[in-house]
């Protein structure tokens, strides 16, 4: 893959190599993101970070991630305060916007918006979740604190065995990491979820002629046996016609410390792209796990910022010149990481 100038809107974007060049450059970003060195290398440059759909940590990592390396971030959070909202087409708003910014990101409710956005876009635009599609950003930085937590355990991402719980219908996080994953030998995937909300079939189908091992199950307990990792997801409320159609299935599949002490390998990573759903009816990944070693979902919002520096320094093509822009920061900045 060409990284300079090129829309990032899928994972089958990606080769192994790509992604391991991501990776190393998304490595070299730590001292920025700890704040212990600064860099100006994107000064003068604008992000356009468009959500027309909610978002806590990839619309503050994506301006984070900018800031970091000294660009400018212009924000649009809501289509009610777009002319989309008249109307406009995205070819137009893409042929606008794009006058204005040198990078899009962009997140939208429908499927395949964001690649019609960047047909008529004359800057890189980053898919930032579209709809119950894609979030490839997602997937990259999960699969990046995947191979850091594993690593720390003396394993490797090739042959893992991974669960996926919950919502695999309409989960954009998984639908993309389990494709950005199989890029890697031999994985074994137990998909635990209510027979409706099962991981499309397109995609079981993929994993299993790339030569993987694909499990569905409804039964959490046994599914969760014998995993590396195993990756929860909400029931995506917002993809359903309706909240009552959702509620059938919330609180339906919940990892609290009793479930995982019995069931998981004691080293077993505890992962959720989040938000994690912590009402009473849901919970569906306990607060009693808060403090468990394992529990990586705050490592991966840290690695969120990582990998989307790594995303911008690439596209942009910057990533070479950081290090000679780059000095001490000068205030106050101990962290608890
Ligand atoms: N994981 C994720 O996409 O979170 P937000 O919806 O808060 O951006």
């Amino acid at each position: 893959m060409h990284f300079p100038g090129a829309h990032i809107l899928s994972v089958n974007q990606f080769e192994r190599a790509d992604v391991e060049h991501l990776f190393d450059v998304a490595d070299s970003m730590v001292p920025y993101a700890h704040r212990e060195r600064m860099t100006k290398v994107l000064d003068g440059a604008i992000l356009g970070n468009m959500f027309f759909e909610p978002s806590t940590r990839t619309r503050l990592s994506f301006g984070c991630a900018f800031n970091l390396l000294g660009g400018e971030v212009r924000e649009t959070t809501d289509i009610k305060t777009s002319s989309i909202s008249k109307g406009e087409s995205l070819y137009d708003t893409a042929r606008v916007i794009s006058g204005y910014n040198d990078i899009i990101v962009m997140r939208h409710p429908q499927a395949g918006s964001v690649a019609e956005f960047a047909r008529a876009s004359r800057v890189p635009v980053i898919n930032a979740g579209d709809g119950p599609n894609e979030h490839p950003s997602q997937a990259l930085l999960d699969l990046y604190t995947i191979r850091k937590e594993l690593s720390s355990h003396g394993q490797g991402i090739e042959g893992m065995h991974i669960a996926m719980v919950g919502d695999l219908k309409h989960g954009r996080t998984v639908h993309s990491l389990s494709q950005l994953i199989q890029l890697y030998p031999n994985i074994t995937f137990t998909l635990i979820s209510p027979t409706e909300l099962r991981m499309p079939g397109e995609i079981v189908e993929e994993l299993r002629n790339n030569g993987h091992t694909v499990i569905e199950t409804e039964d959490m307990e046994q599914g969760l046996v014998g995993n590396d990792t195993v990756y929860l997801t909400r029931i995506q409320e917002e993809r359903f016609s309706t909240k009552m159609e959702a509620d059938v299935y919330r609180g339906r599949f919940r990892l609290n410390e009793a479930i995982y002490t019995r069931y998981c390998q004691p080293s077993t990573v505890i992962m959720h792209p989040l938000p994690r759903d912590s009402r009473e009816d849901a919970n569906e990944l306990d607060n009693d796990l808060n403090q468990h070693p394992n529990l990586a979902i705050f490592r991966q919002t840290d690695n969120g910022v990582l990998v989307r520096m790594a995303l911008f320094a690439l596209t942009l093509d910057v990533w070479q010149q950081i290090e000679r822009t780059s000095r001490e920061v000068n205030w106050y900045t101990e962290r608890r990481f």
